[in-house]
């Protein structure tokens, strides 16, 4: 019920602080926000969320980048590089092809360390220090350690990451690496080392900021704000859809959960909102096939591969609050395949964007969501791309046109480029 896109406001129990609250998504329990380390539900280990008294509308923000959404946030201000305000770039060329009314790209991949998981960095770090943990740690598939090495070195706290060794592109690994995370390198899959660091968690070893933690998806809500407001300065209206890649499903969640809280405050009406639209490659689709089969939870793939090594991911935890999103916005879930991805790249890069591959995985799932006729021509979309093309040198040197060599002489050059 909670996660009805036409929930009420609720008012805040005695847990709250200063209005702020967790409460878990599945029995409804709730808990003070500051008061001890907790990921999960005491009582049933549900997903929790946090949750205001008060809902903010657009007059409320003032400001520029993640922190303008202070008003919806649980504090007034974080350790900042700064984050958010990024573009959301007009693609022209691609909008023609693809054949829809609007196409826009939000590049989150301009953010400080090239990823959408500096937002959710930015208030996840706030609130340890309020918590007053001690070790920073996560399981990722590259961008996540990135964010975290770099808003921990920033808050002066020592960080601990896993990784799932040989599948992080090289750009994350050396972030990671400067800004002085320790990094362990696990025999096995990033579900494998989401699987530990949790442990750890439970023991106290740790303090978890992947996106189970529900203070970085408050953070990543702003994702929402931002491409909302700006397209209504724009058009004068929301878009119609909003196309993601999925890995673990946070931002999925994040997003529904920044619709839900503006429809609260009356800033956006039930029939506006955006249709939120998952996609994932072919090779690690367990949220795909849980909407293809109607089912409430997702089946955890084993094994996982492709080319988009930042959502080779195969049991998305955030699952129980994204798939509500997805059908709770009629939006839908689509799987692409590594060659689509890898020519999205290329149609995203002819239009002078530069992403990773997870991040044209958008682009390749509205091409294929119109070919299949589930999108209509009509249609004003956003496709969010999540990480900056330099985070994978690799994959964006495999997918562009090879450098050619020539002698060291300006008429070799001439002949060479068949210049009169
Ligand atoms: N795109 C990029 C570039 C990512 O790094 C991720 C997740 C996603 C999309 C998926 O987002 O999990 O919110 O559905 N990367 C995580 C990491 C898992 O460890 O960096 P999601």
């Amino acid at each position: 019920m909670s996660l009805a896109l036409d929930a009420p406001v609720q008012s805040a129990p005695p847990e709250a602080d200063d209005g702020v609250w967790l409460e878990c998504i599945a029995c409804g329990g709730q808990f003070a926000p500051f008061e001890e380390v907790r990921f999960t539900c005491d009582d049933c280990d549900g997903l929790l969320e946090v949750r205001y008294a008060d809902q903010p509308t657009w007059d409320d923000f003032s400001g520029e980048g993640v922190w303008r959404y202070a008003a919806a946030l649980p504090f007034e201000e974080g350790v900042s590089l700064p984050e958010g305000h990024t573009p959301l770039h007009e693609v022209p060329r691609l909008r023609e092809d693809l054949g829809v009314n609007r196409l826009r790209v939000k590049h989150e991949g301009m953010n400080p360390t090239g990823s959408f998981k500096d937002r959710g960095m930015t208030v996840g770090v706030r609130v340890a220090e309020e918590l007053g943990v001690g070790r920073l740690a996560c399981a990722s598939t590259g961008n996540t350690s990135a964010a975290l090495a770099a808003y921990g070195a920033r808050a002066g706290l020592e960080t601990l990451v896993l990784l799932p060794a040989g599948k992080v592109a090289a750009g994350k690994v050396a972030q990671a690496a400067l800004h002085d995370a320790r990094i362990l390198e696990v025999d096995g899959n990033f579900d494998a080392c989401l699987d530990i660091v949790q442990d750890l968690a439970n023991r106290g070893e740790v303090y978890l900021l992947n996106s189970l933690n529900p203070f970085r998806l408050e953070g990543q809500k702003t994702i929402g704000f931002e491409i909302l407001e700006e397209f209504r300065d724009d058009y004068g209206r929301f878009p119609d859809r909003i196309v993601l890649p999925v890995g673990n499903a946070g931002n999925t969640a994040a997003l529904f959960k920044a619709f839900r809280e503006l429809v609260a405050a009356g800033a956006m009406d039930a029939d506006e909102v955006p249709k939120l639209t998952g996609v994932q490659a072919a090779g690690a689709a367990p949220m795909v096939e849980a909407i293809e089969d109607g089912a409430d939870e997702i089946r955890r793939w084993e094994e996982v591969e492709t080319i988009a090594t930042a959502i080779r991911i195969g049991n998305p935890v955030n699952a129980p609050k994204a798939l509500p999103g997805i059908r709770g916005t009629g939006g839908t879930a689509v799987a692409v395949e590594d060659e689509a991805i890898t020519e999205a790249q290329r149609d995203l890069a002819r239009e002078g964007v530069g992403v990773e591959p997870a991040s044209a995985a958008s682009v390749a799932g509205l091409r294929k969501l119109r070919e299949e006729g589930r999108v209509d021509a009509d249609e004003d979309v956003v496709c969010l791309t999540t990480g900056h093309l330099l985070k994978d040198p690799d994959a964006a040197y495999e997918a562009g046109g090879d450098p050619e060599p020539v002698a060291n002489s300006t008429d070799a050059v001439l002949k060479h480029i068949g210049a009169k």
